[in-house]
């Protein structure tokens, strides 16, 4: 079972953990920008009160937009009843009701079809794009599992997939999420499918393909949670709230008893929370960083969320330019991180502070700085720690430093794609007494392969705003639509 633990933090040690010593200050573009368009949000929702701060965010003041930020939600949070706004949504409805059932409905039941022949018709090309063995189609680093299929699969993604985002629901807890942090996976993909004017998205649900319920598990932590408490009720409720709104509401979830309706989180706790509905844990996507298949994660609907530690709103500009792959790393192997978990209990017990090749902390030296260690190292260790996934597998891709998987039932991101064979090192738990044996016996031109694998996949991981092809988002995206599909590659 699972267990309630810290809420804020899994991790500790990494870029902006506890490891960080003296850690420099990290650029925050990106995330600032994501952040700009959630505070000019809530400007609006704010109304007058916050004009003069509104005018701040126009400033271009980088350390302001962050406090606003955090004065508005305290701000908005006082006056927060999420119950209450939800029935109160359901009322207006019902006096001004634009989805009416009865609503031209041939027009409706043809969109229907059309999406569905179109869905046909998008398996149809990707099942043969798989059995073609097409020499000119590349797969640079070996890192598609099947190369043909996912770029045919991405291609029809593009061409037809259609997201509706439900509108309902409170500012702050829904349409919102963070943006910087260890779940800033969680809030840049909301705020991109929000306000990145994504072609994937309609705002005609009856010509959508799949229904993204915006809401974010980590402020439903952040301000319905009673610290201490370790109860997780309120969670619960406010999903099954939300849950019970949109399928009053509309049709669409009743039609499909929630398939075809996603979430998205990076919280510890979201698998929790995603219990206040049956549907949404049983039928739903659940696209979650707590990717544990022996905790009711399914491979086959959900999707696993990478982590991306987003210190200050920003990747670290060490990692957006690692040096040149024939640059020799002095190091065997990394790690600094927090004593969580019985894995890394083990990798302690044996490699902590016992190695000058294959260096283990707990805590960094003030002089060290976690972005360099990385690029000083040509493998990083990847441990789960209170939970499956670590911020690390994508820092150290960004880093090109192969990333050593050390976890159980981790299913990992994209993994439905992705060959992470091809850019990455999986060691059984049983086996750490002897990593840096295993390490040491991998031959320099696979290494090399690993390095062309970790520039090859490093696109994927990548956040950008607005969005660009083949990035973190649309990998995202294109893991719900091969699920709509009912399809693996
Ligand atoms: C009610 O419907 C009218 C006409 O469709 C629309 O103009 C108006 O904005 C709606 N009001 C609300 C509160 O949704
Ligand atoms: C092979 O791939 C190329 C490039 O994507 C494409 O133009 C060509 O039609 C493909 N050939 C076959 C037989 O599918
Ligand atoms: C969907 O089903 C629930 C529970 O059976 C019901 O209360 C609700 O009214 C239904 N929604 C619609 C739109 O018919
Ligand atoms: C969801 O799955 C659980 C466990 O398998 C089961 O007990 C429950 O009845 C299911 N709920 C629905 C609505 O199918
Ligand atoms: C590394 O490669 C670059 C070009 O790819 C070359 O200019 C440079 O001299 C190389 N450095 C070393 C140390 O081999
Ligand atoms: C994954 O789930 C199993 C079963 O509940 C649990 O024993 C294990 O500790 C979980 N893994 C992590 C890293 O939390
Ligand atoms: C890991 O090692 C254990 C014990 O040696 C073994 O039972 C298990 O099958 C191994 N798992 C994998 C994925 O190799």
């Amino acid at each position: 079972m699972m267990i309630l633990k810290k809420s804020s933090d899994n991790e500790g040690g990494s870029s902006g953990g506890g490891g960080g010593g003296g850690g420099g200050v990290l650029y925050a573009y990106l995330g600032i920008l994501c952040c700009v368009l959630v505070v000019s949000v809530i400007a609006v929702f704010l109304g007058s009160g916050f004009r003069s701060s509104a005018v701040a965010v126009n400033s271009g003041s980088t350390v302001s937009i962050v406090e606003l930020q955090k004065k508005v939600i305290a701000a908005t949070v006082a006056n927060l009843n999420p119950s209450r706004a939800i029935a109160s949504d359901v009322s207006l409805y019902r006096k001004n009701s634009s989805f009416s059932p009865i609503q031209r409905k041939s027009a409706v039941v043809r969109k229907v079809d059309k999406n569905e022949e179109g869905l046909t018709r998008a398996r149809a090309a990707i099942r043969k794009a798989a059995g073609v063995r097409n020499q000119s189609i590349i797969n640079p680093g070996g890192i598609y599992r099947n190369p043909g299929a996912f770029y045919q699969s991405y291609k029809e993604m593009e061409r037809r997939f259609k997201v509706y985002v439900y509108e309902d629901g409170d500012f702050i807890i829904v349409h919102n999420g963070p943006c910087k942090d260890i779940y800033a996976s969680e809030g840049r993909f909301i705020s991109e499918m929000e306000h990145g004017n994504s072609k994937f998205r309609t705002r005609d649900p009856h010509s959508a393909h799949v229904y993204f319920m915006p809401f974010s598990v980590t402020w439903m932590v952040k301000f319905l949670y009673k610290p201490l408490s370790y109860n997780v009720t309120p969670l619960k409720e406010f999903v099954s709230d939300y849950v019970r709104l949109i399928s009053t509401k509309y049709p669409f979830w009743n039609r499909s008893h929630g398939a075809y309706h996603f979430m998205l989180s990076c919280h510890d706790w979201a698998p929790l929370a995603s219990k206040g509905n049956d549907f949404l844990y049983n039928t739903s996507i659940r696209v979650l960083c707590n990717a544990n298949s022996s905790e009711g994660f399914n491979p086959q609907k959900d999707v696993s969320l990478p982590e991306i530690y987003l210190y200050n709103g920003g990747v670290s500009p060490k990692l957006q330019s690692p040096p040149p792959a024939n640059i020799s790393r002095p190091y065997l192997g990394f790690f600094a991180g927090g004593l969580h978990g019985d894995i890394r209990k083990n990798l302690f017990e044996h490699w902590k502070g016992k190695d000058s090749d294959l260096r283990v902390y707990e805590y960094l030296p003030k002089y060290m700085d976690y972005p360099s260690e990385l690029l000083r190292s040509k493998f990083c260790l990847c441990p789960s720690g209170y939970e499956v996934a670590s911020p690390r597998a994508v820092e150290a891709i960004y880093a090109e430093c192969v990333p050593v998987m050390l976890s159980d039932h981790y299913v990992f991101p994209f993994s439905d794609v992705l060959n992470w064979d091809a850019f990455s090192i999986q060691v059984n738990i049983s086996d750490i007494p002897r990593l840096k044996e295993i390490l040491l016996a991998i031959p320099e031109d696979k290494y090399m392969k690993l390095k062309e694998g970790l520039r090859a996949v490093r696109k994927h991981f990548e956040l950008n705003r607005p969005a660009l092809k083949f990035d973190v988002f649309h990998m995202i995206l294109h893991s719900i639509w091969l699920r709509r599909l009912n399809l693996r590659l």
